[in-house]
């Protein structure tokens, strides 16, 4: 790591720690009711009932999600949200998908990218399982259909987004993420991801906006803490690095192309919307070098282990078995992680949608994505393997709706 951003990290710390005594006593809390919550979950799993929210799409349409639902919805930081689009439909799009891949040769470049000599090894662990795709057709189709608008309108309005300068972002408008597809085939071992959060690392500490938004947790009252608060959210700044989301996020998110639940090298979750608070406490413990955030690094994931969050990891669970159509959501503080290997019988497949409303950071990088969706590159965000420029059957600008322009910024 590099000196300046070890000095930022032991300067944050010397700031955040002026009250040691307060924050050992506010954690050792912390730790308990993180221990509760853990606790409760596993025995929601246990009793067979699930621990994830869930409801269907219709309920959002008909405007009949109750309050009841809402508050889980905000404990867990963590939804399902089933038919969101039909099932049939759901797997012709799977379908073309594929066809977009094989057809457009995208094995065979993916070998010369890597300067592989020879074709795929016929081992399954020498195929991709995420495709750098952005502009097939069943992903813009998917980002752009109105359910999905519906969807997140829905998710956008569990936030609380009007603060003392005004909206922090337009919950019922949003600008599209173009984000990759995973086609994930049984047995693969390769893809497993340990649990993690996105949108910021060390920043969480040391940001500005992150500290403000965090506030009450540093200043040990991590009762008052609102997850769903999105005063300053739009305002952080996180380290450039391919690892990383340039949009604000209210939900991270995918559409499920296949059925697929636990053991089938999918999604797991810690589903504690607080639970945030616990990571950072960790960090400004005795225990924790200076210059140490437990292990968080510039430009990469926040990992959550065993060793620094044992109380938290406690509460990790699989997604329930969604079907093609289900969508699956996340606040941008939840744990998440992905099965090492995939132990079911068929393809499990996501197209990545999270929901990112307007705003003026938003705007930014829309204007940049913009533009290579004209040019057919990869999205300004991730790696620039461009595989789609010549592809055949990619969506234009014709395909676009009205909405699809709007959250294009087109
Ligand atoms: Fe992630």
């Amino acid at each position: 790591m590099e000196d300046s951003i070890k000095s930022q990290i032991v300067e944050a710390k010397r700031q955040l720690r002026r009250d040691k005594d307060r924050l050992r006593t506010a954690f050792h809390e912390l730790d308990d009711a993180m221990k509760a919550e853990a606790d409760k979950i596993q025995a929601t799993v246990a009793a067979g009932r699930p621990c994830i929210p869930e409801l269907d799409y219709a309920a959002i349409r008909n405007g009949a999600v109750s309050d009841d639902t809402r508050a889980e919805i905000r404990q867990r930081g963590a939804v399902v949200i089933r038919g969101v689009f039909e099932r049939a439909r759901t797997e012709d799009w799977n379908e073309e998908l594929s066809n977009y891949i094989t057809e457009n040769g995208y094995y065979e470049k993916e070998v010369e990218k890597r300067g592989l000599d020879k074709y795929f090894s016929g081992l399954a662990s020498g195929r991709p399982q995420i495709f750098g795709i952005y502009w097939s057709k069943p992903q813009v189709m998917i980002r752009q259909s109105e359910t999905m608008a519906d969807t997140k309108r829905f998710l956008n309005r569990l936030w609380q987004v009007d603060g003392p300068g005004g909206q922090e972002f337009d919950p019922d408008n949003d600008y599209t993420y173009a984000d990759r597809t995973r086609r994930r085939e049984p047995g693969d071992k390769t893809l497993g991801l340990s649990p993690h959060m996105d949108s910021g690392s060390y920043e969480r500490w040391t940001d500005p906006a992150f500290q403000k938004i965090y506030q009450s947790v540093f200043a040990g009252d991590w009762r008052s803490y609102d997850p769903w608060n999105a005063s300053q959210r739009t305002k952080t700044k996180e380290f450039p690095s391919p690892a990383v989301c340039s949009m604000f996020r209210t939900f991270q998110g995918w559409t499920g192309l296949t059925p697929q639940g636990p053991n089938d090298g999918t999604l797991q979750l810690v589903p504690i919307a607080n639970g945030i608070a616990y990571m950072l406490l960790r960090a400004l413990q005795d225990d924790v070098f200076e210059d140490d955030l437990c292990g968080a690094l510039p430009g990469r994931a926040l990992g959550a282990s065993r060793e620094w969050h044992p109380s938290l990891m406690e509460g990790l669970v699989s997604i329930p078995t969604v079907e093609p159509g289900d969508t699956v959501w996340w606040h941008p503080d939840i744990i998440h992680a992905v099965e090492d290997e995939h132990h079911g019988a068929g393809y499990s497949n996501v197209v990545y949608v999270g929901a990112s409303p307007r705003c003026e950071k938003n705007a930014v990088y829309a204007r940049l994505q913009a533009q290579a969706f004209l040019e057919g590159r990869s999205a300004p965000d991730f790696a620039p393997e461009d595989y789609e420029i010549d592809f055949n059957g990619r969506a234009t600008l014709d395909d676009l709706t009205d909405l699809g322009r709007a959250q294009m910024g087109l």
